[in-house]
């Protein structure tokens, strides 16, 4: 069966961004596309390149896995699981690793911005990240892999392996592709509309998490930058702020950028903001409630065993014929 596969880091809370960029493009991929097999993880493993407080991580993981179903995802659909649960991701990133270049590795510009960023050491697992991405990727042969726009130099690269792979190893890999959302796939800081909205920003004022409450929702967009213009028009080179607040309005209610303008002709951004807050805010309620439904499930759990033994089945027998086609461990007597 053809697959989709995805992914989100359980660093910080998920917030609109991730939301809008990823999450709901596979809610509404689980039921447009019929005839795919569904793998989506929590990537608890590339959540540590950079020191992490256990019962913090714990949290986070169990928080990303409830939110996942509280959004929309149906276990009947999709494989949901953790990644550290299955090995086969560590051994593959390995074995990826000792087919790539140090040099491609250094072009990454998300590893680039982190490792300035960064005070302390620098990690090699924050070095060789993209490979153990590739091989979340490559261990289930997905056709697609949706991801917004900061995620594409990593496909490219994934892709690049796998060709490099197939060449050597007999085709062993399907080579994906990025699904990128038209609308949405970078949703950008509330508070500086120029860069990307993040779960590690360090000013909360930047985004809006799923289980913010109301007041903290309508406030962030209150606040959220805009410019002195007044006027509800989509112009993201020269108006970022209203820009990304149209986008995050259209992605929400389906509309298109010429509609909102024509419904917000003579009115200004306090208008604007107002609905805007409330059209968030009614979007983030349903899938509030449900999270905290599920947060100290059993149904939870049961979702994520299910999840991974599926998962595990399959990254195994790859495993085992990668070693094979490798020259790896011993040959099978028949
Ligand atoms: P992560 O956890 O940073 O983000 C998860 C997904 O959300 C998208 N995204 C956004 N989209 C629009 N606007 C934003 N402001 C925004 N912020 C984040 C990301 O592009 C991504 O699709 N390395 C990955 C996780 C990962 C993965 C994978 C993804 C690990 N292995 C294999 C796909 C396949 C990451 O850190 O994403």
């Amino acid at each position: 069966m053809k697959r989709v596969l995805s992914g989100i880091q359980p660093t910080g809370s998920l917030n609109i961004g991730t939301y809008l960029g990823s999450v709901k493009n596979f809610v509404k991929l689980q039921d447009t596309m019929p005839d795919y097999e569904f793998f989506i993880f929590i990537a608890d493993l590339h959540a540590i390149t950079v020191p992490k407080d256990k019962q913090l991580l714990r949290n986070k993981i169990r928080e990303l896995a409830a939110l996942y179903i509280a959004c929309g995802l149906r276990p009947d659909r999709v494989n949901l699981y953790i990644q550290s649960e299955i090995p086969a991701h560590s051994q593959l990133a390995y074995l990826l690793q000792c087919n790539s270049y140090i040099g491609e590795l250094e072009r990454m510009t998300q590893y680039k911005e982190k490792s300035r960023k960064q005070e302390t050491g620098v990690t090699v697992g924050l070095f060789t990240y993209p490979t153990l991405m590739a091989a979340d990727i490559l261990l289930y042969d997905p056709e697609f892999v949706p991801v917004g726009v900061d995620q594409k130099q990593h496909l490219e690269l994934t892709r690049d392996i796998a060709q490099r792979m197939n060449n050597k190893f007999n085709d062993i890999f399907t080579v994906p592709n990025p699904l990128i959302a038209e609308v949405g796939a970078k949703i950008m800081s509330l508070s500086d509309p120029t860069s990307k909205m993040s779960k590690s920003d360090a000013n909360e004022k930047a985004r809006i998490n799923l289980l913010d409450p109301e007041n903290i929702i309508k406030k962030r967009i209150k606040s959220a930058v805009t410019d002195n213009l007044g006027t509800i028009k989509y112009d993201p080179e020269n108006r970022p702020g209203i820009s990304n607040l149209m986008t995050i309005y259209s992605v929400i209610t389906n509309k298109s950028f010429d509609s909102i303008e024509e419904s917000y002709e003579g009115k200004g951004y306090k208008e604007f903001k107002e609905d805007l807050g409330e059209i968030v805010f009614q979007e983030l309620k349903p899938i509030q409630e449900r999270y905290y439904e599920l947060i100290n499930s059993s149904e939870l759990d049961d979702i994520l065993d299910k999840g991974r033994d599926v998962a595990a089945k399959v990254a195994f027998k790859k495993i085992m014929k990668l070693n094979d086609r490798i020259g790896l461990g011993r040959k099978r007597r028949k």
